[in-house]
């Protein structure tokens, strides 16, 4: 077994140095900053590139709108659903009182149930690489539910599952802590987007650092040449 891996984000690979196992991220954003691609894109490029499984644990689509979504930006995840690659999780049809169609689902929307559910996938397919949560928001409770959270992303780190936890910009400041890594995406005044690194412990690489996003169909995220930002070189802020 590797004990590194990689984002699974093309250029972001080559800015970012490899990242353990185990390793946990939380990415905030904006509404419509691209934080669900984003997190599709770390499970189709790592299940792509480096044959890795992860589950899409979804709190606020149902999953045929994560597969829409998918498809959307051209992600072929069906093929990589048919191979147990990748796992679409259903967190919303119990809650609203709907039966999931989905093999894995939770009950009840809860940190308890998630990492239940993980153990389900663990014991049908023996290896899971990674988690994404989208969104922890929809639980998360602020300052009271830290310590929940940290024991989930101790988990996953435990089980050697490197995790993506996506949140609302509001709770970025207090989960911050709980995380090895924070990325931010952020949408500017100026119509363009960036990636805002601010956080990435252990790791040889210095931070904040910016870059610049687009959002392609058929590739998903990509960084975009308008030279590299950093907020102490006074760059855009
Ligand atoms: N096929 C596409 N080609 C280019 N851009 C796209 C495409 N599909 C979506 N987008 C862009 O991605 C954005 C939505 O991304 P996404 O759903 O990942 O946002 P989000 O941060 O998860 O939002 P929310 O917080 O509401 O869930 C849209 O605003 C749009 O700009
Ligand atoms: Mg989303």
């Amino acid at each position: 077994m590797h004990e590194i891996t990689r984002l699974g984000i093309a250029e972001m690979d080559g800015k970012i140095p490899p990242i353990p196992r185990g390793y946990s991220i939380l990415l905030a954003g904006p509404s419509g900053s691209g934080k669900t691609i984003f997190g599709l894109h770390f499970l189709y490029g790592s299940a792509t590139k480096y044959g890795e499984r992860g589950i899409y644990i979804s709190l606020r689509d149902l999953p045929q709108e994560v597969r829409r979504k998918a498809a959307s930006i051209g992600f072929n995840i069906s093929n990589l659903e048919g191979e147990g690659k990748i796992i679409l999780v259903d967190g919303v049809s119990s809650r609203i009182g709907l039966d999931s169609s989905e093999k894995f689902f939770l009950l009840e929307p809860t940190y308890g149930e998630i990492l239940r559910t993980i153990r389900d996938v663990i014991d049908e397919y023996e290896k899971l690489d990674r988690v994404v949560i989208d969104p922890i928001s929809v639980i998360f409770k602020g300052r009271k539910d830290l310590g929940k959270v940290l024991d989930l992303v101790l988990s996953l780190s435990s089980l050697g599952i490197t995790s993506l936890f996506i949140s609302f910009q509001d709770d970025r400041p207090i989960l911050g802590y709980v995380f090895n890594g924070v990325i931010e995406l952020e949408n500017l005044e100026n119509g363009t987007r960036r990636i805002v690194i601010r956080k990435m412990e252990g790791l040889r690489i210095r931070t904040p650092v910016a870059y610049p996003y687009e959002i392609y169909r058929g590739i998903g995220i990509k960084l975009v040449e308008r030279g590299i930002e950093t907020e102490r070189e006074g760059g855009i802020v």
